[in-house]
């Protein structure tokens, strides 16, 4: 197969390009912007493979992007590109409306019309994959419910609203085109490469660092964190055998508490990493209870039984061994880390967590 994967030098997208690349004969075509979340370093072990290509491009660039699709000829698409991070869309929300709403309808029109151009056998057999979120489903707070696929949306920041207006776009141009559309929601995930804005890695770093851990609120909100591998097999099994017009849900049945995540992370650190910067001696004393988000939604949680029931994916990592493995990669690429902490991040670090002394 060949496949167009927007957002390929994101966390999750260059999971999915490094998978493909190295588990299928498929061929890739990665098409990025390379906005502040995006960078081809994630690529290196795929870097100049024969069946890889990247390209430079603005999804909402619609002149390139037609010519883009028009030399590949792909039979699939991937649509990772996006802006994904809730604190930023709060204080920022314009790129989030102009990436995830008019660039995902950018990308619809341009596939469409290269799809109306493909010969029949191929035109069955193409498909729009869309990625997103659980977040459109909105907050589970005092309740013991799952999001299932049938969930109404609820979108409670600019950047689920942002998402769940991709998703109405994206199911739409199925219903009234034909395009062979298929979308997946899925919940937070971790994992190697993960920017360090998000709470993971962002509490890893800190650590190292003997910089505050900065809680929201309580920290009792709950998140259901999958590991990003789990999550780029299982978005490859859905592009290749789910049915056009499917959803599916797709989590790790790990609910958590932030603080225990936290906490954990704090735990394997003294492990992993027992040589703490000076003046620390455990690194859950550095637990700092910041001004909550606005709007923070308590709880998300998958019910993923359909996937599994209809194409046999479950997850292969639990929480622990994949948040081992995933602070066991930030201690061996700090390089990688490093060149991220430039000048954007830390103006990023400053703008959010000025008052807190993080
Ligand atoms: P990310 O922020 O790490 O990466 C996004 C990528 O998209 C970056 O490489 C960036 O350069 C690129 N991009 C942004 N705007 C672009 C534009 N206009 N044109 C072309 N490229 C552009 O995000 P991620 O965490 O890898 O998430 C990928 C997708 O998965 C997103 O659609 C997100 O909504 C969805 N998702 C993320 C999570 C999660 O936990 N991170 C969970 C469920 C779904
Ligand atoms: P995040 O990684 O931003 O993902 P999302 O908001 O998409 O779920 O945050 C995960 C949870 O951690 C969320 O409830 C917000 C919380 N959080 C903190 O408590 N402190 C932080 O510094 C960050 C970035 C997040």
């Amino acid at each position: 197969m060949k496949i167009l994967v927007t957002g390929g030098a994101g966390f999750i997208g260059s999971a999915v390009v490094r998978h493909i690349v190295q588990n299928t004969q498929d061929v890739v075509l990665n098409v990025d912007k390379l906005t502040y979340a995006g960078n081809l370093e994630s690529l290196a072990s795929v870097h100049g493979h024969e069946r890889y290509t990247f390209s430079q491009t603005d999804i909402c660039d619609r002149q390139t992007f037609d010519r883009l699709i028009a030399d590949f000829q792909p039979d699939a698409i991937m649509h990772l590109a996006a802006e994904s991070h809730v604190d930023r869309s709060i204080s920022g929300p314009a790129a989030f409306i102009e990436t995830n709403i008019i660039g995902t309808y950018q990308l619809l029109e341009a596939s469409r019309q290269y799809w109306n151009t493909l010969p029949d056998n191929k035109k069955q057999a193409f498909r729009f994959h869309h990625i997103s979120t659980d977040e459109v489903y909105g907050d589970l707070e005092g309740t013991d419910d799952l999001f299932l696929e049938t969930t109404p949306y609820a979108p409670s920041s600019p950047y689920s609203a942002s998402k769940a207006s991709s998703d109405h776009l994206v199911r739409a141009w199925h219903r009234t085109y034909g395009l062979p559309v298929v979308v997946t929601n899925c919940s937070n995930n971790y994992g190697p490469y993960h920017f360090p804005e998000k709470l993971i890695p962002l509490i890893i770093q800190n650590a190292l660092a003997g910089k505050a851990l900065p809680i929201y609120g309580n920290g009792h909100q709950i998140r259901d964190w999958l590991f990003v591998e789990d999550h780029a097999r299982a978005l490859y099994k859905v592009m290749t055998e789910a049915a056009v017009g499917e959803t599916y849900n797709i989590g790790g049945h790990n609910e958590q508490k932030n603080i225990d995540v936290v906490k954990a992370i704090c735990d394997l650190l003294e492990d992993l990493a027992p040589n703490k910067p000076q003046g620390i001696k455990h690194y859950q004393d550095l637990i700092t209870y910041v001004t909550d988000r606005p709007g923070h939604d308590l709880r998300y949680a998958i019910d993923a039984s359909k996937i599994q029931k209809d194409l046999g994916w479950v997850p292969q990592e639990s929480f622990e061994t994949g948040l081992r493995k995933t602070i066991e990669w930030y201690l061996s690429n700090q390089e990688w880390v490093e060149h991220i902490q430039s000048g954007e991040y830390q103006n990023w670090i400053q703008q959010q967590y000025r008052t807190e002394q993080v």
